[in-house]
């Protein structure tokens, strides 16, 4: 029998006011656990429950305390998966320790029965014990740790950031708001070799998600949908044409001095000549160009992942906390 006197209760992700209800609590418990983080993005937090993943089902329940919402989890179940991922998971901090989050976890995994494995990513908040509320609750609930990340910020002083050094052979390319058609199934192929190198990295059971050009049009969509301005550079080899490189951002829409960093890869073949680095800048820089007000930009990089920290240290970015991404067995939920 849970502690808690909460409903909690599904949610019809498709009624924007359903979703809507969690958003002030949701913005108050982010100013609360990470007071030094620009505010959420309300537009964000609605869109990625709306509007799932390409290829995801979104799933949502809503915890309330005598009519006042107190807490929400939704996930995304991917189609032929054996897995889904959380999306959204908090309790207000007034309403914790009740056994509002386990009551939360124990109606999705009613409803995922079948399937094996939930993923989450907690960030680590408190530098001195290096736990935080979500990895304890994780712990204590039966989650193993598959991959330990750092988060990386830079700190934009004018002028800090040139546009990277030009590299002979290579030619750059920009795109705003996603990836030109004839762009797409290349830009594919990089992110999907990106995925594989970062689940080598990782101790996770699922397999890498394995992408296509239809995919990544079809995400960038899904990003605009959450009001993100997206920003992407990529390297062309001018002597075979081929994509060799691409570095991704995007400010969610209430944001204008913050950016997230995305993914940089670099093919292997083209490694070795600081085309990472550079092309992060170049980014960066011309991010900044439609992007006057911008100040700090945070990228998560794996432990372990020694390539990217060093790129992203020599662009400037410096350490601040750190995160995990944690996996449920869904049997051990219910
Ligand atoms: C994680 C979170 C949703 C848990 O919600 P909650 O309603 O407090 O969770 P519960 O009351 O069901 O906790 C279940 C057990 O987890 C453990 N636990 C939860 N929070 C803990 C904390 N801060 N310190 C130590 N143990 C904790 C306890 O063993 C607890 O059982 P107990 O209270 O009987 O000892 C909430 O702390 C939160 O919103 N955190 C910030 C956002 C976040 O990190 N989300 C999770 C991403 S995985």
């Amino acid at each position: 029998m849970w502690k808690s006197s909460a409903a909690v209760e599904p949610l019809a992700v498709d009624e924007v006011g359903a979703i809507d209800d969690f958003s002030l609590p949701y913005r108050q418990t982010l100013r609360w656990e990470r007071p030094s983080d620009p505010p959420a993005c309300p537009t964000a937090f609605l869109g990625q429950v709306q509007y799932p993943r390409p290829g995801n089902t979104s799933l949502a329940w809503g915890a309330r305390v005598e009519g006042q919402p107190v807490g929400i989890l939704s996930i995304g179940v991917g189609d032929g998966e054996e897995g889904a991922d959380i999306v959204h998971f908090f309790v207000h901090p007034d309403f914790r320790r009740r056994g509002i989050g386990s009551a939360l976890m124990a109606s999705a995994a009613q409803l995922l029965q079948g399937r094996r494995v939930l993923s989450a990513s907690a960030l680590v908040i408190d530098p001195e014990t290096g736990s935080s509320s979500g990895e304890a609750f994780a712990e204590a609930t039966g989650a193993v740790c598959r991959t330990r990340y750092q988060r990386l910020t830079l700190r934009i002083e004018a002028g800090s950031i040139d546009s990277g050094r030009d590299h002979p052979g290579y030619e750059t390319l920009r795109w705003r708001g996603g990836v030109p058609p004839e762009y797409l199934p290349a830009f594919a192929q990089l992110s999907s070799s990106l995925a594989a190198e970062e689940a080598a990295r990782s101790d996770s059971k699922r397999a890498p998600e394995k992408t296509d050009g239809e995919k990544i049009d079809a995400l960038y969509k899904s990003l605009q949908m959450w009001g993100y301005r997206t920003y992407v550079s990529a390297v062309r080899h001018v002597l075979t044409g081929e994509l060799v490189a691409y570095s991704s951002l995007g400010l969610a829409e209430s944001h204008h001095r913050h950016a997230s960093q995305w993914d940089t890869i670099v093919r292997p073949s083209h490694r070795g000549h600081g085309l990472g680095a550079s092309l992060k800048r170049a980014n960066m820089s011309w991010a900044m160009e439609h992007e006057p007000e911008l100040t700090t930009v945070t990228a998560w990089n794996a432990i372990g992942n020694d390539a990217m920290v060093h790129v992203n240290e020599s662009v400037g970015f410096r350490h601040d906390t750190g995160g995990a991404v944690w996996e449920w067995n869904v049997s051990g939920l219910t």
